[in-house]
């Protein structure tokens, strides 16, 4: 279903911006090789950026994993709260542009929040941030994004990650950044949201993308495992699940700079393997 601008038909070709949701563990990884390519043959966007802070094992991510969604197709890696969960990415975020943990963390923390990247002559700027509310975070998301956002200030579109677990903190930055900036994609909770809609200022927004990982466990860990905890309220191994996957996303239409036409959720079962 798409949102936003009433026919796209007969418009020239713009610029769109496909963003994965969270991918998870194995199955996540999986689902989005065997179902990427198909999306770029039938939405060609043109850029990919992805969320990729559970890649590794359902947490974090190490550079193998990066690579490999480097190498599916990913422009840009987002991350999340578990960015610094194995130490080997550390320097990885050091050395590689393209992959970003959120801006509003503390500047000694490996990484940057903020990259530009150029396809066939158009520029997309990407920003990740972290919610406030039950993450930590260095600073306020909705102070830090100005710096951020100043940082791309160059950029002919800008997406916003907001990983984040609150709600609230995902709607009050999508407004805020209404008219900024190209489109705000929030992640972390694993389950899309119905609110993808383009604000009255142009900006594409959605609460959350969703998970690309099994939708057979509980966001994305086995369900046997989640729901002893919850039952027993003791400390268990936790598996990354691998039932049903599914690619969760969003393709983000735009023929003017910094304004989005249309938002549509792309949600797509992997075909069995
Ligand atoms: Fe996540
Ligand atoms: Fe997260």
């Amino acid at each position: 279903m798409r949102f936003g601008a009433d026919s796209l038909a007969g418009m020239a070709p713009g610029t769109s911006i496909l963003f994965v949701g969270d991918v998870v563990g194995r199955a996540g990884r999986q689902a989005l090789q065997t179902v990427l390519p198909a999306l770029r043959e039938e939405l060609e966007p043109t850029f990919v950026v992805v969320n990729g802070e559970n890649a590794a094992g359902g947490i974090g991510i190490t550079p193998k994993e990066a690579d490999a969604l480097f190498a599916m197709g990913a422009d840009v890696i987002t991350l999340g709260n578990h960015t610094y969960r194995h130490r080997e990415i550390w320097p990885y975020l050091d050395e590689k542009r393209e992959i970003l943990r959120p801006a509003n963390y503390l500047p000694g923390q490996p990484g940057r929040g903020t990259c530009v990247v150029e396809r066939g002559g158009t520029t997309l700027g990407v920003v990740n941030l972290s919610g406030n509310l039950y993450m930590q975070a260095g600073s306020p998301a909705l102070v830090t994004v100005d710096e951020a956002l100043r940082e791309v200030s160059a950029a002919d579109h800008v997406l916003v990650d907001m990983h984040a677990e609150a709600t609230s903190e995902k709607v009050a930055l999508g407004w805020y950044l209404d008219g900024k900036v190209t489109a705000v994609v929030g992640t972390h909770t694993h389950v899309p949201t119905a609110d993808a809609r383009v604000l009255p200022g142009g900006t594409a927004y959605i609460t959350d993308v969703g998970m690309t990982g099994a939708r057979g466990g509980v966001i994305g860990v086995k369900r046997e495992q989640s729901i002893a905890v919850m039952r027993t309220h003791m400390p268990m191994r936790y598996d990354s699940a691998d039932e049903d996957p599914w690619v969760n996303a969003v393709l983000v239409r735009a023929s003017r700079p910094r304004r989005a036409d249309s938002i549509e959720q792309v949600l797509r079962a992997a075909p069995p393997t």
